[in-house]
């Protein structure tokens, strides 16, 4: 029997990055996986590659910030799979720009993806998991929610509301057998960190005590382990996976 053996698994921004190295890590582990993403291509692409793998995978077309499209996904879910075990809410943003240049537009765009997207996918996915009395949700903050970045009010801001969040779910959805966690990687190298200037990349490095940026799959086995029964009696908890750069 494997770790995940066929537990349903939403993972949000799933067609790339972080999300598509969980949805392979928790294919070989046994799962079946829901991708939500805008990308429909990467997206599609993943779940072929997924199915050639023999791993049990569909692809859906949602805007996290659409709470509508959110519930229309969670219900074709269960009609696909019969169930919603675990909800990674991965989907996420940058919009950077330092707090003197940010536009209200930057700001809110990060505020409506990174928050308001993982509110609506818990909302959607929320009533079949505490019907079943079962559930793992995940939420992806980050090192800069927990001690900031310059350049980044909006994504800081963001990532530190995941975890009140996180934590006020885990306290409203223990009694139905949820657990509810973040994650807060530190610059794991992704399209995402493709954008930061590479001095600052390198910097990030130097201060890493294990001298290497993470890698997508660093975080994909974190999600696997905390989506595990071996992590049943953690919740409310944000891990950190950053190779220590802030102690
Ligand atoms: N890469 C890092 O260094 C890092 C560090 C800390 C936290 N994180 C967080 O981890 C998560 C994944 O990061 P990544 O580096 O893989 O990012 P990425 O940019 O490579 O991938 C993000 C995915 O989310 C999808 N997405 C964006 N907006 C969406 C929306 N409204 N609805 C549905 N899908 C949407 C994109 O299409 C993409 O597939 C994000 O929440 C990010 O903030 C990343």
């Amino acid at each position: 029997m494997q770790r995940l053996q066929d537990r349903v698994i939403i993972i949000t921004g799933g067609a790339r990055g972080i999300g598509k190295a969980t949805a392979l890590k928790c294919g070989t582990e046994g799962a079946k996986l829901a991708i939500w993403d805008i990308d429909e291509a990467a997206g599609r692409e993943l779940v072929e590659t997924l199915s050639n793998a023999g791993f049990p995978a569909r692809f859906y077309a949602v805007n996290t910030v659409n709470p509508e499209a959110c519930l229309k996904a969670a219900a074709a879910v269960i009609t696909d799979f019969g169930r919603i075990d675990v909800l990674i809410n991965n989907a996420g943003i940058t919009r950077d720009s330092s707090f003197k240049k940010m536009t209200h537009q930057q700001w809110q765009q990060v505020i409506d993806v990174n928050l308001t997207g993982v509110f609506n996918c818990t909302k959607a996915v929320y009533p079949y998991m505490a019907e079943a009395n079962y559930g793992r949700i995940m939420n992806a903050s980050s090192v800069v929610g927990l001690y900031g970045n310059f350049g980044q009010s909006n994504y800081a801001a963001t990532k530190a509301g995941l975890i009140g969040m996180t934590k006020t779910w885990a306290r409203e959805f223990g009694k139905y057998g949820i657990t509810v966690n973040a994650v807060a990687p530190g610059f794991i190298a992704t399209e995402m960190t493709e954008a930061m200037p590479e001095a600052v990349l390198a910097g990030m490095q130097d201060k890493t005590p294990l001298r290497r940026l993470g890698q997508p799959e660093d975080i994909a086995n974190a999600y696997a382990f905390l989506a595990s029964e071996e992590a049943s009696f953690i919740t409310g908890t944000c891990l950190s996976v950053d190779g220590g750069l802030i102690l």
